[in-house]
């Protein structure tokens, strides 16, 4: 698919604004708005996200998935998958081309680039246990009433602790922190649009029913005991699946098996 990218110094959130110009049938599929800073990024669940100017590389794009409305879900654990496949090649060419990886927290990413990165259900990015990015996906109808995604990524770069917020539900993480890399934000874009691409190339020739299998090949937790918290209540269980429409498939401890859709995994 050929990605038109649009980059911006300063917005409010690119899901924002690529939101509305699709609804206003202002915005083709593969449409790209990136930005250097966002004054109103925002996170899942109404939640805010937050990057120093510069620092992250921002994202959002447009897509027409061939999916059910029911599976939609599962178009956020594409993304998640891409993004995860996209980076490690991206620091995979780095390692090929010689450059040496100073691992600024002790992280082992030279010795084991599969292990450390890791996709926490349902749109965060893990690196060593610490979030790296988050994934936005948001459903709309444009002007001739199809239904789009608007896919948004926030991948951490160049921060150094003291960047972050403190207090963050997961202790955060960056590229910098990872690799000691003085990496561009601009210079994911291409990688991670590529792997992107491929993924959606494959949904299109396969259909959907191999995401949910690959999600849980590269998620944190399957099979363990977790915490799940919707809301106001948290529900205990082992993990037991990732289900056909994109749910966490839950078994809790009265012997019932509970899917979830939406929620916030603790372990
Ligand atoms: C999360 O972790 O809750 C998801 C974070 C998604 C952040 C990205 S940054 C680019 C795009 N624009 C936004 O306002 N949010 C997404």
């Amino acid at each position: 698919m050929p990605f038109q990218i649009q980059w911006h110094r300063e917005l409010p959130s690119t899901n924002t604004y690529l939101k509305a110009q699709a609804e206003n049938g202002e915005a083709l599929e593969g449409d790209v708005v990136a930005a250097d800073f966002q004054t109103a990024g925002r996170g899942r669940l109404g939640r805010h996200w937050e990057a120093l100017f510069g620092q992250s590389t921002l994202f959002s794009t447009l897509i027409y998935p061939q999916l059910e409305v029911e599976r939609i879900a599962l178009l956020g654990l594409l993304v998640g998958l891409s993004i995860l496949e996209g980076l490690k090649m991206y620091l995979a060419r780095l390692a090929d081309e010689g450059v040496f990886f100073r691992t600024v927290e002790g992280f082992p990413i030279a010795l084991n680039i599969d292990e450390v990165f890791k996709l926490k259900w349902p749109n965060d990015l893990l690196a060593a246990g610490k979030k790296l990015g988050g994934i936005l996906c948001e459903t709309g109808l444009d002007a001739a009433g199809r239904r789009f995604v608007v896919a948004g990524v926030g991948v951490n770069v160049r921060q150094r602790l003291e960047d972050f917020t403190r207090n963050l539900r997961t202790p955060p993480t960056s590229l910098y922190l990872l690799t000691g890399l003085e990496i561009q934000p601009k210079d994911l874009l291409a990688p991670l649009l590529n792997s992107l691409d491929i993924h959606l190339k494959r949904l299109r020739q396969d259909g959907p029913d191999w995401i949910s299998r690959e999600f849980a090949d590269k998620t944190n937790c399957l099979g363990q005991e977790i915490n799940v918290q919707i809301g106001q209540n948290s529900i205990t269980g082992t993990f037991l699946t990732i289900e056909q429409d994109g749910a966490l498939g839950l078994r809790l401890s009265n012997g019932t098996f509970q899917q979830i859709y939406s929620g916030d995994i603790h372990k």
